[in-house]
């Protein structure tokens, strides 16, 4: 299986293992990057950035356009619907260091799609690709990437408008496609569609294509890889609450036994994760953020669901430390 393992090209740069961490609203943030980049991911996306709030002076710009040196190659992830915005908002991420600019048109939340945002795009390749057209032409140099997803609807003319967002995309200019094999229809329900992820790769073969959709373990990813021949396999739901992912998904190419972290590994990570998430949104927000890491991280857990519920319960600093020291102790102290 490990034949298909070669490193990832997103243009100049050169992804030295082809399982990344995908773009996840709510969780791939500067601090879960960080841990993940700790744990070996080589390459990250940053959450959907709305292209209007990196417009704004204030903290949330800062926040958002925060690139720190251990996060390496990273993608900054945009959302928005009008040409000039989105090369607006592309500029100001490109100059804030993020390695490559990836664009947004696979979000299937309501509201997203109801601003003609994300997903809606699917519907609209000319419109999407005036956007893209756009970004490419407000950061000459930086790779472009798009996030797209197999269809908008799943009968009409869904595909047709994938295929001519997907050729018109990589014709003007853009570096590589991620592709989620779900229609935005389908949101996250029902298996993604592999099979049309063997033919964008069959369609494209010079081009970097990665794969998104039902990567729900190291070894999914792998075959992922194997069986579909895209260049890259991405990492979402699988990766949430298992920052441990990469390293078994380099484990297994490696024919070793994927790593399994001790209780002991997961309280070191947890205590760590917390003090980035203290030190990037300040201790209230940092302990919100955590219970719901700690929700996702129980799955781990040797008793999950007690320490699901314990996590949920927890609202302040106090009581994060006090569900470390019951659910996660530390035999060595
Ligand atoms: C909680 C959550 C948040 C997500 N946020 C984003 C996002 O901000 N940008 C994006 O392109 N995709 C986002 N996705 C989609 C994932 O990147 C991925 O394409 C999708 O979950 C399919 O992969 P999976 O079936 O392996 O989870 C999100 C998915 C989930 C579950």
């Amino acid at each position: 299986m490990t034949d298909c393992l070669k490193p990832l090209r997103i243009g100049g740069i050169t992804v030295d293992f082809p399982v990344v961490l995908a773009p996840l609203a709510g969780y791939s943030d500067l601090s879960y990057r960080l841990i993940c980049r700790g744990l070996s991911a080589p390459y990250c996306s940053t959450e959907a950035m709305l292209d209007t709030h990196l417009l704004h002076e204030g903290k949330l710009k800062q926040r958002l356009s925060r690139v720190d040196e251990a996060d390496h190659p990273v993608a900054g992830q945009l959302l928005g619907c009008e040409p000039a915005v989105m090369a607006a908002a592309a500029v100001v991420i490109g100059d804030a260091g993020y390695d490559v600019i990836d664009l947004n048109f696979a979000c299937p939340v309501r509201k997203v799609l109801a601003r003609g945002r994300g997903g809606f795009l699917m519907s609209r390749p000319e419109l999407a690709l005036d956007i893209v057209k756009a970004v490419l032409d407000a950061v000459p140099g930086k790779p472009v990437t798009l996030k797209l997803r197999r269809s908008f609807r799943d009968v009409d003319q869904g595909e047709e408008d994938f295929w001519r967002v997907a050729h018109g995309a990589f014709d003007a200019g853009v570096t590589a496609i991620c592709v989620h094999a779900r229609s935005v229809e389908q949101k996250y329900r029902g298996r993604a569609d592999w099979g049309f992820l063997s033919r964008v790769k069959r369609a494209f073969p010079d081009r970097t294509i990665i794969g998104s959709g039902d990567v729900l373990t190291a070894g999914d990813a792998l075959r992922m890889l194997h069986e579909t021949g895209v260049d890259g396999a991405s990492a979402a739901r699988g990766a949430i609450g298992n920052p441990w992912f990469f390293r078994q998904a380099r484990d297994i190419a490696s024919s070793r036994t994927p790593f399994q972290p001790s209780l002991a590994d997961q309280r070191e990570l947890l205590s760590r994760h917390f003090e980035l998430t203290r030190e990037i949104y300040g201790p209230r927000v940092g302990v919100k953020k955590m219970r719901n890491f700690g929700i996702h991280y129980a799955r781990l857990h040797p008793h999950p669901a007690q320490a699901r519920r314990a996590a949920a319960l927890v609202t302040t600093e106090k009581a994060w430390r006090d569900f470390l020291e019951s659910h996660y102790p530390d035999f060595r102290g």
